[in-house]
């Protein structure tokens, strides 16, 4: 099983070859994490959790910013020593083998594509809401909500993925500086949330603090654990690092807690301000985000209550009396998210790149376009999944089944450090995880006790997912893979991908 490794060094030597120019520092890195991070996860999300432990969400974002930055700190000396295209992936490939490399793989198709359709729904939540809000319309929902959401279909989700699809054919790359600017917007959009929400903020809204109990609260964990995907753009960056055994766990760890005080801040400004208490059915139980009865019942309320709302923030400003603000809130998520979106089908398309040319995948996907020099096949295939994901399924749902891409992902990395540094403990390692042998245990154990606390639709499609992969590995890619062949070095030789998701420097 473990018998395919990709040589360590023959990686590399790609790395060596594209000798990228170290200009990233500290403060770059902190916003490329930052930029990838914040997203639809608090924007939108936050309903969701609210939904499922209440207040006690504020303890929900905690524990997924924990796991997360202990995972954060194994991906960071990974990347510092294998500091190429793919990631998770390609760490995978070098310690634990192509058949884990392979599942790695097939799952973080989960971490990024379905996330990307996640924030597409995110966006369109935001978006209508701003137009229905601006020019008093009423947009039916039929055509602007998927099918578990009281609605049919969601155009304006399809649209941005559309839309951003194109982008990434024509070759469209996030520069630093426009990274900062929408780094700029969505701070400020959350700190503005922040001034004006908790001025109102009534203690007695965090009261019953855990109407779900501790379950709500892990469960709450493992939904909202989306809002920190997107921090391991960061560690695929180690190569245009300056110092990296500085700056990477300084960029890593810098843009959690970043994003961490400002979940926490912005969960206590929902909370404290229009309370956040979940909907129960006639047993007293939770109802279940993004489902037909959640659906119903907050059409019965005209949905007045943060967990009915797509758009928590702006509609939490507008209730307590700032609808401009509101509106503007939401005019900086529609300019925003789809920069996430754009850094989210950047990884995909990257990935499915670099299995492709391992040849576990079609050779065909890693055709590169004669005038855009844009893997096109493969992007369009990947932007056509994320626009059906998110024409149908609700936002939550789609979150939940990329966490358990990621978390699987983030589990593997965990392994893999250890393994590494038990197989070779001299090799050079620009940045080395602090305490590895109880930071990787706890990385690892949290990305389990997350998975376990996913809603079981989630979990049974990653297993559905996995077995498929488990197919696919073993009727097309095992007889094709490249070292399988033997055919490292020729392949080595053609490989010139750039790593991604990195942006340029101007
Ligand atoms: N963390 C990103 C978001 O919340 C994926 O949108």
């Amino acid at each position: 099983m473990f018998g395919r490794v990709k040589p360590l060094d023959a990686i590399l030597a790609t790395a060596e070859k594209k000798s990228l120019h170290r200009s990233l520092g500290a403060f770059q890195l902190t916003m490329l994490g930052v930029g990838a991070v914040i997203g639809t996860g608090i924007f939108v999300l936050t309903a969701e959790a609210a939904q499922k432990a209440g207040p006690g969400m504020m303890l929900s974002f905690v524990i997924a910013g924990f796991v997360c930055a202990v995972a954060a700190l194994c991906y960071a000396e990974m990347a510092s020593m294998v500091p190429v295209s793919g990631s998770a992936y390609t760490y995978s490939y070098a310690v634990m083998g192509e058949l884990v490399a392979w599942m790695v793989g097939w799952a973080l198709i989960l971490e990024y594509a379905v996330a990307a359709g996640a924030v597409s729904v995110g966006w369109s939540g935001y978006v209508v809401g701003l137009i229905e809000n601006i020019f008093h319309i009423d947009i039916p929902d039929l055509l602007v909500r998927g099918p578990y959401d009281g609605g049919l279909v969601n155009l304006p989700a399809m649209l941005i993925a559309g839309l951003v699809t194109w982008l990434l054919v024509i070759g469209t790359k996030e520069s630093a500086s426009v990274n900062a600017v929408l780094v700029a917007i969505k701070v400020s959009a959350l700190t503005l949330f922040v001034a004006l929400a908790l001025p109102v903020m009534k203690m007695q809204n965090f009261e019953p603090f855990a109407p779900l109990g501790f379950g709500g609260i892990g469960a709450a964990a493992a939904s909202i654990f989306f809002a920190y995907v997107g921090f391991d753009a960061v560690s695929t960056a180690a190569e245009e690092t300056k110092n990296p055994q500085r700056n990477m766990p300084i960029g890593l760890i810098g843009s959690l807690g970043i994003c961490t005080i400002f979940y926490l801040l912005v969960a206590a400004g929902v909370i404290g301000s229009i309370g956040a208490q979940p909907m129960l059915d006639a047993s007293g139980v939770g109802m279940e985000p993004g489902s037909r009865e959640l659906a119903a019942q907050c059409a019965s309320i005209s949905d007045q209550a943060v967990v009915c709302s797509k758009e928590a923030l702006a509609w939490t400003l507008r209730e307590i009396g700032w609808p401009q603000i509101g509106n503007l809130v939401g005019l900086a998520a529609g300019l925003a998210l789809p920069s996430v979106i754009l850094m989210m089908m950047f990884g995909q398309t990257r990935i499915f790149f670099v299995m492709s040319r391992d040849g576990l995948l079609p050779e065909s996907f890693s055709r590169i376009h004669p005038t855009y020099n844009t893997p096109h096949v493969i992007t369009i295939i990947t932007g056509v999944f994320v626009a059906l994901f998110a024409a149908f399924f609700p936002v939550g749902l789609l979150a939940n089944i990329s966490n358990s891409g990621t978390l699987f992902a983030f589990a593997a990395v965990s392994i893999a450090v250890v393994v590494i540094r038990r197989n070779e403990p001299k090799r050079h390692r620009p940045f080395r995880t602090p305490a590895i042998y109880v930071t990787a245990p706890l990385s690892l154990a949290g990305c389990l006790y997350l998975f376990y606390k996913l809603d079981p639709k989630s979990q049974m499609l990653f297993v559905i997912w996995a077995v498929i992969g488990l197919v696919v590995y073993f009727a097309y890619s095992r007889s094709r893979s490249h070292v399988g062949r033997g055919l490292v070095e020729v392949h080595e030789e053609d490989a010139d991908v750039p790593p991604q998701p990195v942006p340029p420097i101007d």
